[in-house]
This record gives C-alpha cells, sequence and structure tokens, in this order.
C-alpha cells in the first residue's frame, strides 16, 4: 500500500488510533473529534468509495481525549462487491500511518436469547463465515502469511473496559460474532444454525478488517450494536430501517462508550 498524498495540515499527523465507525456512529467524527483535517476516500488512488447511503466515505484525523485518531467515517462492506483486499485496504493505510490500536464498530443481529435490541456487545471473538479471508493472494508488503487468530480482540483491552463500563453503569453484554457476507439477512434456520455454532451476534462487516489487522500486529477491540434480534427471533421481517432506527436510538450511548473504551487504550 503507498500512502497517499496527505493534505498540508495532516503531513505531521501521526495517528495512534483507528476508529472504524459502523452504522449510526458516523456523527462521532463530527462531535467527539476535535478534527484536524479530512481526507475523502475519492481523493486515495485505489480506493473503494463507499455506496451505502449515510457513509460519507471520508478519514477524519483528530484528537479524542489526548489521543491521536484516525477515523473512518463510512466503511465497505464485502456485499457492495468490493474485493477482500479492496475493503481491507484501509486498515494496511492506518497501520502505515503508524496506527496500533483499531476500534472496529458495526451493527449486529442479537442471536443470544439474552439480548434485546439496544444492547452493545464487546466482541470476544468471532467466526468467520463469510466463505474467504481477507490474507487470501499475493503476499502483501507487511505482515505474517499464517497470522494467530488465538486472540484477535485485545484480552486485556477487554478487560479494561469491562471493568469501566461497569464503574460507569453501561451494561455491557460480551460474546461471538459471527459474520456473514449479506445482504440478505438470514433464514430463521441459519440462525439456529449459528447458534449452535456458538455465535451470540450476526453481521455484515468487522471481520475482514479484524483479520487484516491482526496480521499487521495491531491490537484490535469490536464493539456491536445489537439492533435487532436476529431472523426468527422474534416474529415478524427484519428490515433495514429496524436496524437503522435502532442504531440511531442509542447512538449517544454508543458514543459514550466508544470514547470511554479509546480513552484506556
Ligand atoms: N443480520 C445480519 N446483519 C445485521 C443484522 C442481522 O440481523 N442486524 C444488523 N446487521
Amino acid at each position: 500500500m503507498k500512502l497517499p498524498k496527505l493534505p498540508a495540515e495532516l503531513t505531521d499527523f501521526k495517528p495512534e488510533v483507528g476508529l472504524i465507525l459502523g452504522s449510526g456512529l458516523g456523527f462521532f467524527a463530527d462531535d467527539r473529534i476535535e478534527v484536524v483535517g479530512r481526507l475523502p476516500y475519492g481523493e486515495i488512488e485505489g480506493f473503494p468509495v463507499s455506496t451505502v447511503p449515510g457513509h460519507a466515505g471520508q478519514f477524519v484525523f483528530g484528537h479524542l481525549d489526548g489521543r491521536r485518531v484516525i477515523c473512518m467515517q463510512g466503511r465497505f462492506h464485502f456485499y457492495e462487491g468490493y474485493r477482500m483486499e479492496q475493503l481491507t485496504l484501509p486498515i494496511r493505510m492506518m497501520h502505515k500511518l503508524g496506527v496500533q490500536s483499531l476500534f472496529v464498530t458495526n451493527a449486529a443481529g442479537g442471536i443470544n436469547p439474552g439480548y434485546v435490541p439496544g444492547d452493545f456487545m464487546l466482541l470476544h471473538d468471532h467466526i468467520n463465515f463469510l466463505g474467504t479471508n481477507p490474507l487470501i493472494g499475493a503476499v502483501v508488503d507487511e505482515g505474517v502469511r499464517f497470522p494467530d487468530m488465538s486472540e484477535v480482540y485485545d484480552k486485556d483491552l477487554r478487560h479494561q473496559i469491562r471493568e469501566w463500563a461497569r464503574s460507569q453503569g453501561i451494561a455491557l453484554q460480551e460474546g461471538i460474532y459471527l459474520a456473514t457476507t449479506g445482504p440478505s439477512f438470514e433464514t430463521p434456520a441459519e440462525i439456529r444454525a449459528f447458534a449452535t455454532l456458538g455465535a451470540d451476534a450476526v453481521g455484515m462487516s468487522t471481520v475482514p478488517e479484524a483479520i487484516v489487522a491482526r496480521q499487521l500486529g495491531m491490537r484490535v477491540i469490536g464493539i456491536s450494536c445489537i439492533t435487532n434480534a436476529a431472523a426468527g427471533i422474534s416474529s415478524g421481517p427484519l428490515t433495514h430501517e429496524e436496524v437503522a432506527e435502532t442504531a440511531d436510538r442509542v447512538r449517544h450511548q454508543f458514543a459514550d462508550l466508544l470514547a470511554g473504551a479509546i480513552a484506556l487504550s
């Protein structure tokens, strides 16, 4: 990955924390970050441009609680038709810029019967059900060929986040995230199958980015917003509107949780 030419205000800015803002969290970059500069994806050679409405499609650089952060305001999904290596290019770019810790957020359907829409879930581990892997193909410039995945989501930092959330009275689940390609939602039979596999939540993102970040030796934290009960868990059809509505309803709590987690990193 060749670094893009950065605007003048960013040439001396060395981000240490990377942030992927999922559904409903795009406002975090505007509301919580003291912005130093922005870089639209369209200005980066070889970069995909997000096709999802409401995803702005830019990097936002700035300060959060004394930390230098780079946020993806708008992310890429496999179901948009991008190749795995395209959609994980931002992680390689963040790594080249010096990012050591990556915080990935997403919206997910709750499989665990104890979860209710509006809950947050710290990713304890994941199941890659995408049928492919972002590391397939030519050996890229950095990283190990066969990276270890026995602790994708940093154990010490998870512990600190759990303790902090408890001290703040923020309810936080911790569970296994299973990634499917989407874009169709799952069938009830698939959700029952995923439950027997040990999944607590299901979504259409995060796993490719987390795999590449671990390949590059970054510390990773994942947080899901449980936006709906997964198919067959509650009656009635699933809609993107329900997902967006829940994500929007709890976005300020999600932002507080994320900011608190970053401050611990
Ligand atoms: N399934 C897959 N992805 C999702 C869901 C779901 O129920 N909710 C939010 N993202």
